[in-house]
């Protein structure tokens, strides 16, 4: 069974759809990628996990259970983590508040999962008291993942981690990535810097203008030379 799957889903934000019958499937211990031209819709189709989006068609099941159209608040409780694409940390407040923020869906204790999570991010343990918006993109990043990872995680959504990052930086969110998958956590990301992610990911599908182009092991997908020249820069 899958951990995630997006059936033949269609949708959009007005009265157009944006999405047009997407599939996409993530199971036990995956990183599935995501990958597509600006405005494919690959946003979109995260956002429809959180039913934010007005579906016409398709369901969404979670570890076998429906939740298609499920306000965001309760997906959120059922495990589903999520980074966004942009805004994704509280810049006024320290590092160890944004993680604090990221539990307050817990009546439990907390304390213990935020060493774990400075244990999973050793660079944020150091900044715990600074303001997640002086730390660097990269940090900011980590930051955001750690305030997702608050939950008890059955899947990491991940929209464009390494988006404006330098290839340092993205070396090690994709790092972290892999990092965070070996806790045993499934991961579906959307990313821009299609080679390097595909090389971390199990699968990689690619859409455009709203529907599945191709779909196949990152590894397959990397050798195409047809996907090569469209998708991956040559
Ligand atoms: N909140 C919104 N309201 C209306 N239209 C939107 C909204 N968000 C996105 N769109 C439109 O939906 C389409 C798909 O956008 P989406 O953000 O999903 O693309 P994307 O594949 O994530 O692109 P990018 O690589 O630029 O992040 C675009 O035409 C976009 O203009
Ligand atoms: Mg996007």
């Amino acid at each position: 069974m899958s951990v995630l799957e997006l059936k033949d889903i269609s949708g959009g934000y007005g009265e157009a759809d944006i999405l047009h019958g997407v599939t996409l499937t993530i199971g036990e211990g995956e990183i599935v990628v995501v990958i597509g031209p600006n405005g494919a819709g690959k946003s979109t189709a995260m956002k429809a996990v959180f039913g934010l989006l007005r579906l016409s068609g398709g369901t969404i099941t979670l570890a076998g259970e429906d939740i298609t159209g499920m306000d965001p608040a309760r997906v959120v409780r059922k495990g589903v983590c999520y980074v966004p694409q942009t805004n994704n940390v509280f810049s006024t407040l320290t590092v160890q508040e944004n993680l604090e923020m990221g539990a307050y869906i817990r009546e439990d204790n907390f304390k213990p999962r935020i060493q774990e999570i400075y244990e999973m991010f050793p660079p944020l343990a150091e900044k715990r008291k600074q303001r997640a918006g002086e730390l660097s993109g990269g940090q900011r990043q980590m930051v955001a993942m750690g305030k997702a990872l608050m939950v008890e995680p059955k899947i990491l959504l991940l929209d464009e981690p390494t988006a404006g990052l330098s290839p340092i930086y993205r070396k090690e969110i994709f790092d972290t990535v892999r990092q965070i998958n070996a806790t045993g956590i499934p991961i579906l990301m959307v990313e821009q810097n299609a080679k390097q992610s595909l090389a971390v990911a199990d699968r990689g599908y690619i859409l455009v203008d709203g529907r599945n182009r191709t779909q196949g092991k990152g590894s397959d997908l990397l050798q195409d030379p047809e996907i090569a020249e469209m998708f991956l820069g040559g």
